[in-house]
């Protein structure tokens, strides 16, 4: 069985048009779900150890795009495609969340 260092759950939960939460797909999520799988697809160590799923909705809607990483639980939000690299040199290669874009509860 794969023992991974980080499990990443990504939400790509779409709301049909005019639904008050809106969704992460509204947001972008499908971007920063292709950016983040094209990152561990190029990196060797990190395809070893992070494993990517995309989720259904993961709660806090309005400050989507989210996504929480596992087993540390940090979740992250308002994330962007172009946020991607620095969680993934941060985060998962430097074990530093990045603080700017953490959910705080
Ligand atoms: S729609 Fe993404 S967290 Fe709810």
């Amino acid at each position: 069985m794969p023992a991974w260092k980080h499990h990443v759950f990504v939400c790509t939960n779409k709301r049909p048009p005019g639904h008050p939460k809106g969704s992460c797909a509204d947001r972008g999520c499908a971007e920063v779900a292709a950016a983040l799988g094209a990152a561990l697809e190029q990196d060797e160590a990190l395809w070893e150890n992070v494993k990517l799923q995309t989720s259904n909705c993961l709660g806090p809607c309005r400050a989507g795009p989210t996504l929480v990483v596992y087993p540390e639980g940090t979740w992250y939000g308002g994330v962007t495609a172009a946020d991607v690299p620095e969680i993934v040199r941060e985060h998962f290669h430097g074990g530093r969340p990045v603080k700017r874009l953490v959910l705080e509860g």
